[in-house]
């Protein structure tokens, strides 16, 4: 077995079992920090540093996004957090929406991005730690971002008060690695203490990398309790859709 192939293993591993994520967190402490460097991306964007996102390996998992944006609301209002030039953009305007605005920290990202403009369409220059506004969306989506954070459940928390009711998440990490992977995982686990899961799904591309999609709503709270919320409004599931699907009881199971 090939050295990626065995991280991958791992991976799956501490994905399906949180007693192994555990064990591999107390053996590989993570920094949660690790990747958190906002003054690189704008020169990494000036320099084709990302060119590499409008590749046909990253569009499958576009094409994922998309479809669950496509079920999950239809034609939707999007906002989507990290927008980078808006390779995402691209597959959920041919899935339709009724409105899309999409944030970045660089401008240079956003100005290529802002080709794609249109009455419907706004690209902003903002930091998602910051961002305001009076919009309210059926859906937001952190597509390969929210690692790069400093603190992921706050900023959920901070973002979810721009969802409609019903609203959703729409979140993609990616793994190469064993120390990112533990990273993504343990942040996947602290997310799942604020929010409901309401799908899954999980990729195996090269032999190293395992990305997770993942459809998050936030728990109600109801005095000291916290109550799943009503599901997130899916309009096309398809039984087909179980064999990719695994859902948080399949997994404790598992
Ligand atoms: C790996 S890129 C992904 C870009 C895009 N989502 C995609 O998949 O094509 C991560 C993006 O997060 C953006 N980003 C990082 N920190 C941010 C912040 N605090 N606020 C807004 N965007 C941020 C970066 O500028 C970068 O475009």
């Amino acid at each position: 077995m090939t050295h990626a192939r065995l991280k991958r293993l791992l991976l799956l591993t501490a994905y399906q079992s949180p007693m192994a994520l555990r064990t591999l967190l107390i053996l590989h402490p993570v920094d949660r920090n690790a990747l958190r460097d906002p003054g690189r991306w704008e020169p990494e964007y000036r320099d084709g540093g990302w060119d590499w996102l409008w590749n046909s390996r990253e569009a499958i998992h576009h094409q994922v996004i998309a479809a669950y944006s496509k079920a999950l609301a239809g034609k939707a209002a999007i906002l989507d957090v990290g927008c980078g030039e808006g390779v995402l953009h691209d597959a959920l305007r041919c899935v339709g929406y009724e409105r899309y605005t999409g944030i970045d920290l660089s401008a240079t990202a956003v100005a290529r991005a802002a080709r794609s403009s249109d009455e419907r369409t706004h690209f902003v220059v903002a930091d998602a730690e910051t961002f305001e506004t009076a919009e309210r969306f059926n859906l937001i989506v952190l597509n390969e971002c929210l690692y790069y954070l400093a603190d992921p459940p706050a900023l959920l928390a901070r973002l979810a008060r721009f969802l409609e009711p019903g609203g959703a998440f729409i979140i993609s990490m990616a793994m190469g690695g064993l120390a990112d992977g533990l990273l993504m995982l343990s942040l996947w686990r602290d997310l799942e203490r604020d929010f409901a899961v309401r799908e899954e799904v999980s990729l195996l591309q090269d032999p190293g990398s395992l990305r997770i999609i993942k459809i998050l709503q936030p728990l109600q709270r109801d005095g000291y309790s916290r109550t799943r919320p009503p599901n997130a409004r899916i309009t096309q599931t398809d039984t087909r859709h179980t064999t990719t699907t695994i859902d948080k009881a399949q997994r404790s199971h598992m």
